[in-house]
């Protein structure tokens, strides 16, 4: 079972207002603003965009053998994700979709900018403000599966403090390298200390 931060409130609905206040929405640097948006608008950006952003992935067969439906995924999206749109002066230029694994974990599930808008630091601003109200929220920590061929991502989340956990091989997505970040200083310690040995950069922040 997982869960959107909307749905682990008491009463909540992903139209609350403030559902992620103070954090968002919130204005990036170069103008972008970053805010809390519907199925709707992730649908259609999809449809427009989707090609465009990963034609690299497309022309060499696609991302899985076991294609899924946006069906299934739309329902799974608005029951249980959060939902955020990056927009330039109103037109959606990138969208974000993450959800609680449980009541402490937090996945990052889906992130994606327009070509003409990566490489700008838009997502590393965000991400980063992102987690703080993970944190501020009382979540542990917060999860990706990032394809080793993705470089420009893992570099974004080491560098926001994420630490490689694992590995995995599944049917759908092939390989992925599993990243965690501790946003509290003792689950921190706590896998430092069970599984890491050598320096330990992550405690000198
Ligand atoms: C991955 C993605 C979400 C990152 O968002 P972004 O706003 O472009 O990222 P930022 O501009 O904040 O940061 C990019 C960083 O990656 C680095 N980078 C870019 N290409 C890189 C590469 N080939 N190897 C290593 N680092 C790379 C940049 O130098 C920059 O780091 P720096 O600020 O330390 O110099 C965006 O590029 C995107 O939409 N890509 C296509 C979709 C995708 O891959 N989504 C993720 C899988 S769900």
């Amino acid at each position: 079972m997982t869960h959107s931060i909307s749905e682990m409130r008491e009463n909540p609905t992903h139209s609350d207002p403030g559902t992620w206040a103070p954090f968002f929405p919130c204005r990036l640097s170069g103008g972008i603003q970053a805010e809390e948006t519907s199925i709707a608008t992730v649908r259609e950006f999809f449809q427009r965009h989707f090609k465009e952003i990963y034609a690299a992935s497309i022309a060499e067969g696609g991302f899985s053998p076991l294609p899924e439906s946006w069906a299934e995924k739309e329902g799974f999206y608005s029951r249980h994700a959060d939902l955020f749109r990056f927009h330039d002066e109103g037109r959606t230029v990138g969208v974000y979709v993450g959800n609680a694994l449980d009541w402490s974990t937090y996945y990052l599930r889906h992130v994606s900018f327009l070509p003409s808008h990566q490489g700008q630091g838009h997502f590393q601003e965000f991400f980063a403000r992102f987690l703080e109200a993970l944190a501020a929220r009382g979540m542990e920590r917060a999860q990706a599966h990032v394809s080793p061929a993705n470089l420009a991502n893992i570099h974004i989340l080491t560098k926001l403090g994420f630490t490689v956990t694992g590995y995995e091989l599944s049917e759908r997505w092939g390989a992925n390298v599993c990243l965690t970040k501790f946003l509290t200083q003792r689950s921190l310690e706590a896998f430092l200390k069970q599984f890491c040995w050598g320096t330990k950069p992550q405690l000198q922040h």
